[in-house]
């Protein structure tokens, strides 16, 4: 019986949907939503802040700041809550109104930016506005998910070797790429172990990660206008970019079938199946994906029929086209 005395002490990191009955494909899909925050980003959380403490960068008096599209910033509400720091999260108009409001439930301050950058993106703008911030005042303290090596540290301490103990023969690893902080973890866990598993980044079409071309994308989570400074690709060996109707079509099957998952897993989910489609037709290696969070914070855009019909029209209408036996 796990008994905690602090929000990030629990975490469920053991749960995988087996796809065959959605998609018709094995792939163990890892749910990381199963803790407080709701998602993956409370390891990311959780690490950054321990490391800022360690080195003296957080005091008590210090005001934690961050630039996110939403589960980073729940999670460190809920961190900065439980250690009685102060919190600002700087977000952009993509973040659901159900994330915003979970962050100021938590006691954190929400900022909403929304300039563009000349990607046509918001995370310049958001950028911008934290380090402004940081230069009004000394007691603010910017973590920058984007470059700080303790956000990608957590996944290679904790979700890959969680991978590695439940599937040993494991051939093909899927992870979406949002900052990169859980693919780079990953990833470096994996090579370094000269381990022969197959790193595959799933970004979204319109995301400018993997040197695509910037284009507008109404998902939260994965996918930048400004290429993060985590990334390395000679760790990764192939990338999927799945356009944003597939997003939805997919996570729409997932739930038609019971699992109420975030938008950010129905890119990944669609972008293993096509890309085992055409990697392994007719064989089934033994692949896992990540599922970065859960479907609740979703119920009035992705889930809601006409915010789909306002960006992506008539998407669903064959949504069950995608369904396995
Ligand atoms: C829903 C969701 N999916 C995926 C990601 C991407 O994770 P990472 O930043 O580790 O690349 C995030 C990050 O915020 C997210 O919130």
């Amino acid at each position: 019986m796990p008994i905690i005395t602090s929000p990030q002490e629990f975490n469920v990191d053991d749960l995988y949907v087996d796809l065959r009955h959605v998609i018709d494909r094995p792939i163990y899909l890892k749910c990381e939503g199963f803790n407080f925050a709701g998602s993956v980003k409370l390891k990311a959380a959780a690490a950054m802040v321990e490391a800022a403490e360690r080195d003296g960068a957080l005091t008590p008096d210090s005001v934690i700041v961050e630039s996110s599209s939403g589960n980073l910033g729940i999670a460190l509400s809920l961190i900065a809550a439980s250690r009685g720091l102060k919190f600002v999260c700087v977000t952009d108009p993509r973040c659901n109104p159900a994330s915003m409001r979970v962050m100021r439930a938590l006691g954190a301050e929400v900022r909403v930016v929304s300039d563009k950058d000349a990607n046509g993106g918001y995370l310049g703008g958001r950028i911008s506005h934290v380090r402004n911030l940081c230069e009004s005042d000394g007691r603010y303290v910017w973590l920058n998910q984007y470059a700080n090596r303790n956000n990608w540290m957590a996944h290679y301490r904790g979700t890959a070797p969680a991978i590695d103990r439940e599937f040993p023969d494991l051939e093909v690893l899927f992870v979406g790429a949002g900052t990169t902080g859980t693919l780079m973890g990953c990833a470096r866990y994996f090579r370094e172990r000269k381990r022969p598993v197959t790193i595959v980044a799933v970004d979204a079409v319109g995301s400018v990660t993997f040197g695509g071309i910037p284009e507008r994308r109404m998902v939260p989570g994965l996918g930048t206008s400004s290429r993060p400074a985590l990334v390395d690709e000679s760790f990764i060996d192939d990338v999927v970019h799945v356009p944003e109707p597939d997003t939805i079509r997919t996570v729409h099957a997932l739930a038609s079938r019971g699992f109420l998952f975030g938008g950010s897993t129905g890119t990944v989910v669609s972008g293993a199946s096509r890309w085992l489609d055409e990697k392994y037709p007719g064989e089934d290696p033994v692949a896992v994906a990540i599922a970065p969070d859960l479907g609740e914070r979703y119920l009035d855009s992705i889930y809601e029929d006409g915010w789909v019909r306002e960006h992506f029209g008539d998407v669903l209408s064959d949504a069950a086209g995608i369904l396995g036996d």
